[in-house]
């Protein structure tokens, strides 16, 4: 059994799991003894189980806030966790965080306040001071924000403490294949192609944040599970004229570090994409490779008009990502084949895309609408129309599309444009929305794009009284 090594506060750790689908928290309260990080949901939501986790990215030393209750341990490899046991200094200093959090009274019962520390410390580390965005994966439901918000606007504010940097981090900075027969953890892409393709029952798992809730929601044990985030090719974002490849194990962080100065809105809707623990670790892989229907990205990169790469062995093949989603839990994927990479155009600058959800943060959509439209004067000339939650795949509005090709933009085209959604979908009605709402909003986005554009190129209009 090969061994996982990481450093916990500064400790050198060579734990074992022959499961393969232990997580974080399970070991630190039951292996370890640190019980300072609290189970809450189990499900990433309530950041009760916030760590850092310390990673060599590019050569830049990474701290990101993580849920441990959906890190498996197998995603550990020469990295570095910090938990609440080690954010005060070896003497017992209190981080600034913590001296903030007792000044403020930023605690009753305390359960929720290891969770919030660490994504507070992981942003006083980082220098990002934004309080809604930092504890956005965060519920406290004794204290009041207030004191929360307090404290944090004060911590944030003060020197990173010496302590913080000089501790024990692993040497090699190159991660080492590891795992056995059964559980695969492989850095090198080739290897893993030519390993997948005899093996194509295996679990991928990349940031974990969807396969997690198997484990610890349905109680599955996975078959061969094989961990694919530490292939540095499947990390990477090439930008070659005007097209990004984005690498399929890239996080929902660092995508929108690259994608945001091209596409702002699609930035917008990316830090309303969970929490920062989840994007921190979520994929753009894993968004587009589980088909979900409500996932955020998919009708965003279908209107950009991306293509996703699919690699099986040495064979690649490029598909436009619109044609990779079949019908419910079907995806254009072959046996032994997985997502490589998407290639996503860069050069469109009337692209917004809108997310809807009954809460701003840390809620899933009810429905994504998405929208590209180019002129050639007032005439639409190329037009793509995209959304997820309106059906069991993200999907075009194919007939809109058509109606709106060659037509004038103009108030009255939009409005005869929103009525064909009809034609193009019969939403469902399910816990988050009613069939009747999410076609009101379809109708909705469309409009709000043509207002919203109008708007930028200085046109003011309203919509006329019926
Ligand atoms: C609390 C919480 C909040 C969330 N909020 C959102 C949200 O706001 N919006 C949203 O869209 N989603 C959300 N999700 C869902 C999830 O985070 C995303 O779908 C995420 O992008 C999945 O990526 P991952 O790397 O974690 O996938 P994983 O869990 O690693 O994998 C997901 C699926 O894709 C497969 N897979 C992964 N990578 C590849 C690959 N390269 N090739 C082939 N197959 C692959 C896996 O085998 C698995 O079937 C949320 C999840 C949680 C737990
Ligand atoms: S226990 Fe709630 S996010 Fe992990
Ligand atoms: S202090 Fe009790 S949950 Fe936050």
């Amino acid at each position: 059994m090969s061994k996982i090594i990481f450093f916990i506060n500064g400790r050198q750790i060579a734990a074992e799991d022959p499961s393969g689908t232990t997580t974080l928290l399970e070991w630190l309260r039951e292996k370890a003894y640190l019980k300072g990080t609290k189970e809450g949901c189990n499900e990433g939501d309530c950041g009760a189980c916030t760590v850092i986790m310390e990673s060599m990215e590019d050569n830049r030393l990474i701290h990101s806030a993580v849920n441990s209750c959906i890190l498996f341990l197998h995603q550990l490899e020469n990295k570095s966790i910090r938990t609440i046991e080690g954010v005060s200094s070896p003497e017992g200093d209190l981080h600034p965080v913590q001296e903030a959090m007792i000044k403020f009274n930023g605690n009753q019962c305390g359960f929720c306040t290891p969770g919030i520390v660490m994504s507070l410390v992981s942003a006083h580390t980082n220098g990002t001071s934004d309080l809604d965005t930092i504890l956005a994966g965060n519920l406290c439901r004794c204290t009041g924000y207030d004191s929360i918000i307090n404290a944090g606007e004060e911590s944030l504010q003060k020197p990173r403490p010496d302590w913080i940097d000089n501790i024990e981090r692993p040497a090699h900075q190159v991660p080492q294949n590891t795992g056995n027969g059964t559980i695969r953890n492989p850095v090198c892409l080739d290897e893993f192609a030519d390993w997948y393709a005899e093996n194509p029952n295996a679990t991928l798992i990349a940031g974990g944040t969807d396969v997690g809730l198997w484990v610890t929601k349905d109680l599955k044990s996975l078959p061969t599970p094989c961990f694919i985030s530490d292939i540095p090719e499947l990390k990477k974002v090439k930008i070659s004229g005007n097209v990004m490849t984005v690498g399929a194990a890239t996080n929902l962080t660092k995508f929108d570090d690259v994608i945001s100065k091209y596409y702002p809105s699609l930035s917008v809707m990316i830090n309303r994409f969970g929490s920062v623990q989840i994007r921190n670790v979520a994929t753009v892989g894993g968004n587009i490779a589980n088909g979900s229907p409500i996932g955020d990205l998919p009708p965003a990169l279908i209107a950009l008009k991306s293509k996703l790469i699919l690699r099986r062995k040495d064979t690649r093949r490029k598909l436009p990502l619109e044609d990779f989603f079949v019908d419910y839990g079907v995806q254009d994927r072959q046996s032994g084949e997985f997502v490589e990479g998407v290639e996503i155009p860069l050069q469109h600058e009337w692209f917004r895309c809108y997310k809807i959800s009954k809460r701003r943060d840390q809620d899933i959509s009810a429905v994504c609408g998405s929208f590209l439209m180019e002129l050639n004067f007032q005439t639409i000339d190329d037009i793509r129309i995209a959304f997820g939650g309106l059906a069991a795949i993200p999907k075009r509005a194919s007939a809109t599309e058509a109606f709106l090709q060659g037509k004038t933009l103009n108030l009255e085209t939009i409005q005869m444009a929103m009525e064909l959604l009809e034609t193009d979908f019969k939403p469902i009605s399910d816990m988050r929305a009613s069939s009747a709402y999410r076609m009101q909003i379809a109708k909705n986005l469309l409009l709000k794009y043509y207002f919203g554009r109008q708007r930028m190129s200085g046109h003011q209009q309203s919509i006329p009284a019926r």
